[in-house]
């Protein structure tokens, strides 16, 4: 059976991840934040390191967070050091979690790395409002989430040669720590949908920006 590296599985879409992959028979590797922070290069290398050249499948770089902070959302309040968790792991974790797993992956069937964006780093897509929820902005996530979407296109033509497909995802608006009790999907709805995709996804995809539906969301 295939095998899946999913990171940031300790609650939420992870876990939901970790749950329906494993009971489809997959491998499941899935580090929680303890296990390996995914700002952490030595925490990364010394987790990969384990798995001593294992073949990856499939790579889901699901860790994130959403800053509340004022500092983090609120013109007028911003500081710099509210800014950078978001940015750090948001965008930069999963660059470096996929740079520590790609000979796994080169040695994978599938050679697939799938990246949980949100639509609200779609610049093209956001409508004039700032808003996303409780009147917040949320400046450093929609950046970082838009941040990773450009790394993610740099990683597709990196690896693209080697036969990889490397999309960002968005997996709706759902009832997770991050999503809150009022959003509109359960995590097992989303993630039964995203793994539909992952499914079909060829390297005709490598690059794109899918929304949880299958439709293809502006940059
Ligand atoms: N829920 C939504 O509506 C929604 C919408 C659009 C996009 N997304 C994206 O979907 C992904 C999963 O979100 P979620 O809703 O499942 O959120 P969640 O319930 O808050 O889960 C986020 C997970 O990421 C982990 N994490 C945070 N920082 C980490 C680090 N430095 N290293 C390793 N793991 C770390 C957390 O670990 P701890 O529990 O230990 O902190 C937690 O398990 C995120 O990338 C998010 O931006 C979610």
């Amino acid at each position: 059976m295939p095998t899946v590296f999913i990171t940031g599985a300790r609650t939420g879409l992870g876990q939901e991840f970790a749950s329906q992959y494993g009971a489809a028979g997959w491998k499941v590797i899935a580090p929680t934040r303890s296990d390996m922070d995914v700002t952490d290069n030595k925490s990364i290398q010394a987790y990969v390191a384990s798995l001593d050249g294992a073949p990856v499948d499939l790579l889901i770089n699901n860790a994130g967070v959403r800053s509340t902070e004022p500092a983090a959302c609120k013109l007028g309040a911003f500081t710099l050091d509210a800014w950078l968790p978001s940015l750090a792991i948001n965008a930069v974790g999963p660059a470096l979690v996929t740079q520590s797993l790609v000979e796994n992956l080169k040695k994978g069937e599938q050679k697939k790395v799938v990246t949980l964006s949100s639509r609200l780093g779609s610049i093209a897509g956001g409508g004039g409002s700032n808003s996303g929820g409780s009147g917040s902005s949320y400046y450093a996530y929609r950046v970082s989430k838009s941040a990773v979407n450009q790394v993610n296109r740099c990683l597709s033509i990196d690896l693209g040669p080697f036969g990889f497909t490397c999309v960002v995802m968005n997996p709706g608006w759902v009832k997770t720590k991050m999503g809150g009790a009022g959003a509109s999907m359960s995590p097992q709805d989303s993630v039964e949908a995203l793994r539909g995709l992952i499914a079909q996804l060829d390297p005709s995809r490598n690059g794109q920006f899918l929304e949880v539906d299958g439709t293809v969301l502006p940059w």
